[in-house]
């Protein structure tokens, strides 16, 4: 008979419920690892098609494995006509993570691998999910501003040719390359909310597909992947507040949170942070846009303060607080920033999906079933006496 642990640990902060080889973080001192490289030599010196390779296959490619990778993932990137010709009836204000979220199901009905549940279809079907991603997310912004989405360029890398679908012009080499960077640093993180959603989905056999639309909407929330979009607009109302530590100081005493700043696990500065507030301040400099840089620190300085004030030190920016003054400045709006993360991080569900349904890191697959305690109305085993509705007026 399996082992009960009967202690009750709401949002199942500590506890180990699998293994895992994706990634590793060491949340006292700030580490990230996917793999086992650490995230700053990653974001320094690989691109994200070899990150993704890597956390697929648990090990970096060899130049002629990179270049079949990515010719699989570049032709991946069509999106069928028909998933457009839907985006031209949908509701034009509809949240893009929505958007994403509903079309998945989409793209797994038209997946000629979908009833193959070996390993090698899943892995195709991850680099289907990696290439078309951002052409839908790319596609969706264009049709709801009355454009037709554009063909993919199969000559520019997967984060250039996300921001060419976008904005219909060929991207600035650094900023692509940043953009790149950014992909790299959003890819994996272990058991989060969205990638243990995805792993808990498939537990049940369902196809990877269903993992990764699960995967988007633990994603979608505000305390998630969502913070970046709040940290957006929360940065737009806070232009041109004079008085930064004024503001911060009411919103703690409100009981409000500061978007960005937290983290269930690191308790330091998240490492991924670090690079990004680096980027916010080179790109600003460079495109004439310090202020949000400089607005940003700003919050950061004065939350640090207040946080540690109310014994609270260990709350710092994560890694949503500076992506979001990134991507504003690379003319990415707010609304499209979660389903930015979510490009990134599909190469982590997927992989971590491909682990949880072929046990590549423990004896044998389990279906995910934990416990909870009844807080309910109670009458004993034999239940409540039901009432019938003529009775209960
Ligand atoms: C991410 C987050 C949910 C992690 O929280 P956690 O530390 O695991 O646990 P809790 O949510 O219970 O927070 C613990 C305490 O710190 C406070 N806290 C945590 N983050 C806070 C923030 N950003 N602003 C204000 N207070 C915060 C909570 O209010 C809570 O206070 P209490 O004990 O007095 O009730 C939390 O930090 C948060 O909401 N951050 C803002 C949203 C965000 O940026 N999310 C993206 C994460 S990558």
């Amino acid at each position: 008979m399996a082992e009960t642990v009967n202690v009750k640990n709401v949002g199942l902060r500590g506890v180990t419920v699998a293994d895992t080889k994706v990634s590793f973080i060491d949340g006292e001192k700030g580490v990230l690892i996917y793999r086992g490289y650490r995230i700053e030599e990653l974001a320094q010196s690989a691109s994200f098609m070899e990150v993704a390779y890597l956390l697929l296959n648990g090990s970096l490619p060899l130049k002629k494995e990179l270049t079949a990778f990515m010719t699989q993932v570049t032709a991946a990137r069509e999106v069928p006509r028909h998933i457009y010709e839907c985006f031209k009836k949908w509701p034009k204000d509809s949240n893009p993570m929505d958007v994403l979220q509903a079309t998945v199901p989409m793209l797994a009905m038209v997946d000629p691998d979908l009833q193959d549940e070996t390993r090698a279809a899943n892995f195709r079907m991850a680099t289907r999910l990696i290439g078309r991603l951002p052409v839908v997310v790319a596609g969706w912004h264009r049709i709801r501003n009355g454009l037709e989405p554009l063909s993919p360029d199969d000559s520019l890398p997967h984060a250039a040719n996300f921001l060419w679908l976008l904005h219909g012009q060929k991207p600035d080499e650094e900023m692509a390359h940043d953009l790149d960077t950014c992909l790299i640093l959003h890819a994996d993180h272990t058991f989060n909310a969205s990638t243990f959603a995805c792993r808990e989905v498939v537990s049940t056999r369902a196809h990877m597909y269903a993992g990764v639309t699960g995967g988007l909407g633990a994603l979608s929330g505000s305390l998630h992947g969502g913070a970046n979009a709040q940290v957006m607009k929360m940065l737009l109302s806070l232009e041109s507040e004079k008085n930064i530590p004024g503001w911060v100081r009411n919103r703690l005493d409100g009981g409000e949170r500061i978007m960005g700043m937290g983290h269930a696990v690191y308790k330091t500065m998240d490492p991924r942070a670090r690079f990004l507030k680096d980027m916010a301040a080179r790109l600003g400099k460079k495109t004439g846009r310090e202020r949000w840089h400089e607005l940003s620190s700003q919050i950061e300085k004065a939350g640090l303060e207040e946080f540690a004030k109310r014994g609270k030190a260990d709350i710092q920016p994560n890694v949503d607080f500076y992506s979001a003054p990134v991507y504003h400045i690379m003319g990415i709006p707010g609304d499209l920033m979660t389903p930015i993360f979510a490009i990134s991080r599909v190469a982590g569900w997927c992989s971590h999906i491909i682990e949880e349904k072929f046990a590549e890191a423990q004896e044998k697959p389990a279906l995910y079933r934990p416990k909870a305690e009844y807080v309910g109305q109670y009458c004993g085993l034999m239940g409540c006496e039901y009432e019938a509705l003529e009775s209960r007026g």
